[in-house]
């Protein structure tokens, strides 16, 4: 039965380059996941875009002289590129600054207060008197008031990972100095406390496939949730639409508008595609599965807030009645990744940078070691000698040269085409049943969001090919015995060509030339491409997929003998040793 599958990705921050960490966290985590969706044959929908709003933008601004604007799209723009890049096939990778956005912003943030579940209060907030304005949660910092890490930020400690209230920080002080007082504003909150019970009855109840620390995390928030400030005085965001507080320069929270990004992202989607409530199928069809790939440091956003927001919202652009939004199905976050022993940071350079990384790296050697490596129960470290050590030994050995030396084979002793195998040996029907379980082996482990065994899986049953071939010998058989060789290259070239929609998922550019090697019309998958979408307010530009491609091809392969092999040519490149030291001395020249 097909699936509908929503696929939500964590929306960068347009202050920042996106780094490997960001890449194996979030956004490959869920191409891979789409990707195997779409070949299984479900309906995927996978969104995101860049989080344009709040302080972390317009901190960049300050910081360089530009505007919030000039600043989001700079990183828009290179984000769009990376995707590309790296082969991540968002259906619609969108922005937060769009007419679209807001209006759904808006609508979403007027359901929650007319279903009560919005308060006004007044408040004590950080002032900075020398600048004459109200200063965000991130411009001030100090020491944590629950783990003590000394340079917890007002919203968030780095150290403990919680969300603080910036004006119990211990020992507070403005980011970039400057005096500070508490002064009275007046803010809209979402009622937690109201909503605790309902998120409760949601967080227990049917969670045996969410990740341990994500589930016990998120049941621990719900017991001691409070209301939640969710507009700030800022000028660059979404206007409050409420009388009286657009004109006093009060915006939503980012945090608020920027996790509704999913569903106006689907909205947005689906008027793009011309069918304006396709986007149902995923937010109010009770089957639907939705997913949403994060950073361990977004868990509470999505596991918790989120879907507060959703229950208090229940309805909207909906007649029926008895219709409420679909809540997270499953939240897979993952944890962080290390560079060479030491934690990434961007500010110190501390960071292998994607689209840098891209400029002398195959995109499919990033993605192997990425996700052949990737934090999913526990913090992960990325070392260039073992990027250059696991491309050599498994993606290049075991891998790429299976491939490489059996198409050449075929292509020198066969005439370029498949061989008649006449009837298969038992051992040829054995290797071909057990490649033919790897669909249900690695397809288990990718549906269960286990990526990282998923191509280890994937890995090992390669391995069982080039073990029969050992065995068999067909360029020692082929002296001999033609026939015998024929049916050995024949069932070597069908486990390969399905070996291809194995790793397609998590090695999609080197599956696609591999399909064109064997001989196959047509593409694997279908291309993404950047366009540009009009608004009312002006254009913009957002990476789009084509996704027809491919849909169903989970499947066996099904080679028939003469079919026509294309001249092949090797998949991955063996990297030097040398590589890995070059790598780590730019890493501590650029710091
Ligand atoms: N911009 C946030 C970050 O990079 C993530 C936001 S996910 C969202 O941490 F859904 F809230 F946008
Ligand atoms: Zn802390």
């Amino acid at each position: 039965m097909t699936e509908n599958i929503l696929v939500s990705v964590a929306w960068p921050y347009a202050n920042a380059d996106i780094h490997v960490g960001n890449i194996t966290g979030a956004y490959l985590p869920a191409d891979v996941f789409a990707r195997y969706h779409r070949l299984k044959g479900n309906r995927v929908l996978m969104v995101s875009g860049t989080d344009a709003h709040g302080t972390p933008i317009t901190v960049r601004a300050d910081a360089e002289g530009l505007s919030a604007e000039e600043v989001y799209k700079r990183y828009h723009r290179r984000f769009l590129d990376l995707f590309v890049k790296y082969g991540l096939t968002y259906d619609l990778f969108t922005t937060t600054h769009t007419e679209n956005h807001f209006k759904v912003s808006q609508d979403i943030f007027l359901a929650l207060k007319e279903n009560g579940f919005l308060y006004t209060q007044t408040e004590k907030q950080w002032y900075a008197p020398g600048k004459g304005r109200f200063l965000p949660d991130r411009y001030v910092e100090g020491e944590c008031y629950l783990c003590h890490y000394p340079n917890a930020r007002g919203d968030q400690c780095d150290n403990c990972g919680s969300l603080l209230d910036s004006t119990q920080l211990i020992n507070p002080r403005a980011k970039g100095g400057g005096d500070l007082e508490l002064r009275e504003t007046e803010h809209f909150y979402l009622d937690l406390g109201k909503l605790a019970p309902a998120l409760a009855d949601y967080l227990n109840a049917g969670k045996d496939h969410w990740r341990p620390n994500v589930i016990n995390r998120s049941r621990q928030d719900v017991t001691e949730l409070r209301g939640r400030a969710i507009t700030r005085d800022l000028d660059w965001g979404i206007p409050v639409p409420v009388d009286g507080w657009r004109e006093t320069g009060k915006c939503l929270y980012v945090w608020f508008e920027a996790v509704i990004g999913y569903f106006s992202a689907s909205i947005e989607w689906s008027r793009n595609n011309g069918q304006p409530d396709a986007w149902k199928d995923w937010w109010y069809n009770p089957n639907a599965k939705t997913y949403y790939f994060i950073g361990k440091d977004n868990i509470p956003f999505h596991a918790v807030i989120w879907p507060a927001q959703l229950i208090g919202a229940r309805r909207l652009y909906e007649s029926d009645a008895s219709k409420t939004l679909n809540l997270p199905y499953d939240v897979p976050a993952n944890e962080f990744l290390n560079l060479e022993g030491q934690k990434i940071s961007g500010s110190r350079n501390w960071a292998v940078w994607g689209l840098d990384a891209a400029e002398r790296y195959d995109a499919d050697a990033l993605r192997y070691y990425l996700i052949a490596n990737m934090p999913e129960a526990r913090d992960a470290d990325w070392s260039w000698s073992e990027f250059v050590a696991r491309n050599n030994n498994e993606l290049v050995a075991t891998w790429g040269n299976l491939a490489n030396r059996m198409l050449s084979f075929a292509h020198k002793n066969f005439e370029g085409e498949v061989p008649d195998p006449g009837n298969l040996r038992p051992e040829d029907r054995e290797l071909l049943a057990a490649v033919e379980a790897g669909f249900d082996s690695v397809g288990e482990l990718l549906g269960a969001v286990k990526l990282r065994a998923a191509l280890g899986e994937a890995l090992r049953v390669a391995s069982e090919v080039n073990r029969y071939l050992d065995v068999r010998a067909p360029w020692s058989e082929i002296k001999t015995d033609r026939v015998a060789a024929a049916k050995t290259v024949f069932t070597a070239l069908n486990a390969i060509d399905s070996l291809k929609t194995l790793f397609a998922p998590f090695l999609p550019f080197s599956s696609e030339r591999l399909h064109q090697y064997l001989g196959h019309g047509g593409s694997l998958f279908g291309a993404q491409k950047i366009v540009a979408y009009d608004e009312s307010s002006g254009s913009h530009e957002a990476l789009t997929y084509d996704r027809s491609g491919a849909v169903g091809k989970w499947q066996p392969s099904k080679l028939k003998p003469r079919q026509v092999l294309h001249p092949p040519a090797p998949l991955f490149k063996k990297l030097e040793e040398a590589v890995a030291e070059e790598e780590v001395a730019r890493l501590h020249g650029a710091g």
